[in-house]
């Protein structure tokens, strides 16, 4: 099929978009094709369009969790911005492209710099507080059968940094959340204090250098000597640097990007840290950044 021809269809799409635009780690190389999702209702022609070109489709939100190949991606990339966000007392329903700062009026949930699609298929959280404790159900399209439907929060199998949505192909188009889930005793996390301590928190413990936040996931959460953070403080390997690639001096958690930083640089890195933290204390971490593979 010719490109210009799929243009007047889809006047939105864009060929070569380099990926690292749209990553906070401003790594990636560029996407064969792609397109930004402002109307969820576009994502249905958007797969037909994919299977038509026998090209594969991958999904992507705000890219503040993902690194993309140096090559790229062969393929059709979708991003969804869509954004939309209505408050109703306690009750909030968020497009999955709505940043995280513009569901919950104040609160630690609001410092977190992802989107709404990407938090909740990684159960965000932040001092804790996470998606969990808020999620009411998420509406999903399924693009085997193409149909829309609810999951109800009981079927969301949400744990530490994960859910769901990591092992099925449904992409997440809305957020329902009800904040009056919450805990009595975690109800002073959405308080605007709360907020100004998550703030306070990423300001002093956190770089502001380009980064996709914890690179790994905490081998055993909240435990201070088995956090990802500390044994890789305690291994010695802050301030490691591969090319542009760096460990945080600030945070062993945190990968930086110091310029022109590569994926290639940025998995090497990982790779090192895996091995010493391992053989220093028979740790297997697990990385929380999704990896995307070039397609095969
Ligand atoms: N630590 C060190 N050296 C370091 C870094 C940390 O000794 O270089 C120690 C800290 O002193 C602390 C412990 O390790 O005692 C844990 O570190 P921290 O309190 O910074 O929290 P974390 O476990 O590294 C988690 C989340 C963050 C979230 C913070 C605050 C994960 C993987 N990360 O970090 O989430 O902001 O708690 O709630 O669960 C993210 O997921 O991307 C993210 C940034």
């Amino acid at each position: 099929m010719n490109i210009s021809t799929i243009k007047r269809d889809f006047p939105k799409l864009r060929e070569n978009e380099p990926l690292a635009r749209h990553t906070t780690f401003r790594v990636g190389g560029p996407a064969r094709l792609f397109y930004e999702v402002t109307e969820i209702d576009e994502i249905p022609a958007l797969i037909a369009l994919a299977g038509r070109l026998e090209l594969p489709y991958l999904i992507c939100g705000g890219g503040s969790n993902v690194l993309f190949p140096d090559e790229g991606i062969d393929g059709l990339v979708i991003k969804i911005a869509a954004k939309d966000v209505r408050i109703d007392g306690p009750r909030v329903t968020a497009e999955a492209g709505a940043v995280m700062a513009t569901i919950v009026p104040f609160g630690a949930l609001r410092s977190i710099p992802g989107t709404v699609g990407g938090a909740i298929r990684g159960n965000a959280g932040v001092l804790g507080i996470e998606i969990a404790d808020i999620i009411h159900s998420v509406s999903v399209f399924d693009p085997v059968t193409y149909q829309t439907r609810t999951r109800a929060r009981d079927h969301l199998e949400m744990s530490y940094r994960n859910s769901c949505f990591k092992r099925t192909n449904e992409i997440i188009l809305k957020g329902f959340f009800d904040l009056s889930l919450l805990s009595r005793d975690k109800c002073e996390l959405l308080s605007a204090c709360a907020f100004a301590e998550a703030m306070k928190f990423r300001r002093e413990k956190q770089p502001a250098a380009l980064s996709a936040g914890s690179f790994f996931k905490n081998p055993v959460p909240y435990v201070r000597e088995k956090s990802a953070g500390y044994l890789i403080d305690r291994a010695g390997l802050k301030g490691s640097r591969i090319g542009d690639a760096q460990i945080s001096d600030v945070h062993g958690n945190f990968f930086v990007n110091l310029g022109k930083a590569t994926t290639r640089e940025m998995l090497e890195l990982a790779a090192i840290v895996k091995r010493e933290v391992h053989k220093r204390f028979g740790i297997d971490l697990e990385e929380e950044v999704q990896i995307i593979r070039p397609p095969a």
